[in-house]
């Protein structure tokens, strides 16, 4: 990888940690919680990471999820991906996860926020610290979200915030209103995935039903005018997934997705890696596709990572904001 984009000091705003488990890992944990599983090798189960749209991708997602059972397991997982993200320049990482999927295997709430909060405190020995953002799976129903709240409040200070995702089409984001009203109550930031596979109307119902402060993915307000001048104009950050939009036939060459266009624009657009276990490739990965598919210069991958740490949950003092100006001044002068 680029040494420029690797020294950047960013931050991963759209990481599903579930979207972290290696093959070798979902092996090596299915192993050890004696859990079956549908394919005989790692490599039989890469082949079948060939996907036509969203749901055809959640549909192994969750299978392969369902071999974290223990806290340890959360842990590793977690541990794993925060080394892995710290050599992509990685310095703060506000981490997606879906509770609903490991409650319904009857995994508890605690066991599952435990498991990820004691690796994220582990962060700063390597250089990157984060939060946890919850997640509702909007296939199922809002009451199951209110429900998923509800427990998840015993443990309200290991949380950021609230997150919505899983399958879009059909499941617009007024149909958690109440939940997300609730969650602001709470005082939890709010995040919602919208116009990944889904309408531009539904990035609208996002940010003026649910009020929620990014957009994950954003990729169809490009199809709307209106909508583009809107998220500039408040600069509400776009948390874009290129590789994940390539794998799940979001867009069908990366030379056509709609980042740079929107960066120009005036959107607050980031980059971050989704679910890189199964789209081939970490933050930096991400960085790089897109940067040679579209030709971005080098001032357009500082606003890029600039953007990510200015979209992160953090106060303005974080030390992170000085290390980065210092290190884009130290590469100004390298080159
Ligand atoms: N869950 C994990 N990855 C997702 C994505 N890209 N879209 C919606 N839900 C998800
Ligand atoms: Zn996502």
């Amino acid at each position: 990888m680029d040494p420029f984009i690797r020294t950047l000091p960013k931050a991963e705003l759209h990481l599903h940690i579930e979207g972290t488990l290696e093959p070798e890992m979902l092996f090596s944990l299915a192993k050890r919680n004696g859990a079956a599983l549908g394919y005989a090798s790692v490599d039989e189960l890469r082949a079948a990471y060939d996907f036509t749209d969203l749901q055809s991708f959640l549909d192994i997602y969750y299978e392969g999820a369902a071999v974290l059972r223990t806290e340890q397991d959360f842990h590793d997982l977690t541990w794993a991906y925060l080394q892995r993200a710290a050599r992509d320049g990685v310095r703060r990482a506000e981490i997606f996860f879906d509770p609903q999927t490991h409650i319904e295997r009857g995994v508890a709430m605690g066991t599952v926020i435990d498991g990820i909060s004691s690796a994220l405190d582990r962060g700063p020995e390597i250089g990157i610290n984060g939060g946890l953002i919850m997640c509702f799976l909007r296939h199922l129903p809002e009451s199951s979200a209110l429900e998923t709240l509800e427990a998840a409040l015993p443990h309200r200070s290991r949380l950021l915030g609230v997150g919505l995702d899983s399958s879009e089409l059909g499941h617009p984001p007024t149909e958690f209103t109440a939940v997300f009203n609730l969650a602001r109550q709470e005082g939890l930031h709010l995040v919602a995935h919208a116009g990944e596979e889904g309408p531009p109307d539904y990035v609208w119902q996002a940010l003026d039903v649910l009020g929620v402060e990014r957009i994950d993915h954003g990729v169809r307000a490009i199809e709307d005018d209106a909508l583009v001048a809107r998220l500039a104009a408040d600069r509400i950050p776009l948390t874009m997934c290129p590789l994940s939009n390539l794998k799940l036939k979001v867009v069908d060459n990366l030379a056509h997705h709609p980042l740079r266009r929107l960066l120009h624009s005036g959107v607050k657009v980031t980059i971050n890696s989704d679910d890189p276990a199964y789209f081939g490739g970490y933050l930096g990965d991400n960085y790089s596709a897109i940067t040679s598919a579209l030709g971005l210069e080098r001032e357009e991958l500082v606003d890029l990572a600039r953007h990510s740490l200015e979209a992160a949950f953090l106060p303005e003092t974080d030390p992170v904001f000085a290390d980065f100006e210092h290190q884009v001044g130290a590469s100004r002068l390298i080159d």
